[in-house]
């Protein structure tokens, strides 16, 4: 087994290294004076089960090539089987003719990465399901959800809180979560009845003195969430907290996140914090690293994987 890194996420990689007590393998992924990637594995991988670990996160062209052109790298290296670890799967949201003449990007790049050498894909929590079936080659997909009960069990022990989905398509991912937890499930309703006029949030579920904690899968320019905490709270709920997976929080995101009435914004490390995330109040991220490595292990030793969803 070799794990080797791109440079989207150093930090990810080197903390699954660390718990694989595995170095990772040498290489370097450098750029011409035009940008274009150039990659030279230092190390004989002929013959090996080799990970490449890489968040196709912000800049999410360049780190995207980087990981097509190492995974070129490999196989032309020999390496027996290639698994792309994509901690976070750039693209995922575009996985549906959105409006016609639209491309549906997220099957594109699961072509482009299978075609590219990957034998198998590990990801963590897609924004739908569905794109497993963009791959014809294995995809396992973690959910951070054991995580992030862990948390909420120590930090809101006994308090009375409420699961919250910040919009209709998130049922599914917050109830299990309120499930696990025999927590009560809030869902925000989001509508804009016409065109020009503004969004109206209607809340199913009474959050008047709860401890509402939002799930979702990615927070972006954090307009969802932060309208939904103000929702929440005017609505008389005590606090206002959030679990998200992936932190994306690109643009003015976290000057957004930090003005807001969100308590705590608690995302993953599938993509690398930023000095502003770093530094912001009320922003914090729980290491995945060893559910995805401990993945990679039972995948180099061929044993189940499931077993780790719970
Ligand atoms: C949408 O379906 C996703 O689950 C997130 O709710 C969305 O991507 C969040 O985006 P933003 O933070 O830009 O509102």
């Amino acid at each position: 087994m070799k794990v080797l890194s791109c440079n989207s996420n150093r930090p990810i990689a080197e903390a699954i290294s660390a718990y694989l007590n595995l170095p990772l393998t040498s290489a370097s992924i450098r750029r011409f004076s035009d940008m274009e990637v150039f990659v030279e594995i230092n190390e004989n991988v002929r013959g090996e089960d080799v990970f490449v670990i890489q968040s196709t996160s912000y800049p999410a062209n360049d780190n995207l090539m980087e990981l097509l052109v190492t995974l070129d790298a490999l196989r032309r290296g020999s390496a027996r089987r290639i698994t792309a670890v994509l901690p976070y799967f750039g693209y995922a949201r575009q996985d549906r003719k959105s409006g016609p003449r639209t491309p549906i990007s997220a099957k594109l790049v699961a072509n482009l990465i299978t075609e590219a050498g990957a034998d198998r894909v590990l990801t963590l929590d897609l924004h739908a399901g569905q794109i497993q079936g963009f791959f014809d080659i294995p995809l396992d997909n973690l959910y951070a959800a054991p995580v992030f009960n862990k948390d909420i069990e120590e930090k809101y022990n006994g308090d009375d809180i409420m699961m919250v989905s910040p919009d209709v398509g998130g049922v599914v991912r917050a109830r299990a979560i309120a499930k696990r937890l025999d927590a009560d499930l809030a869902i925000i309703d989001k509508r804009r009845e016409r065109a020009g006029e503004s969004e109206v949030m209607n809340i199913i579920g009474n959050v008047k003195d709860r401890r509402c904690i939002m799930i979702d899968d990615i927070i972006d320019s954090g307009g969802t969430l932060c309208n939904a905490a103000t929702a929440l709270m005017d609505s008389g709920a005590k606090s206002v907290a959030a679990y998200i997976t992936h932190g994306v929080l690109s643009g003015g995101a976290v000057a957004r996140i930090t003005a807001s009435p969100l308590e705590t914004l608690v995302s993953t490390d599938s993509i690398m914090a930023t000095e502003a995330v770093r530094v912001a109040h009320n922003i914090r991220q729980l290491t995945i690293a060893p559910l995805i490595a401990e993945a990679m292990r039972r995948i180099s030793d061929e044993n189940s994987v499931s077993s780790l969803f719970n």
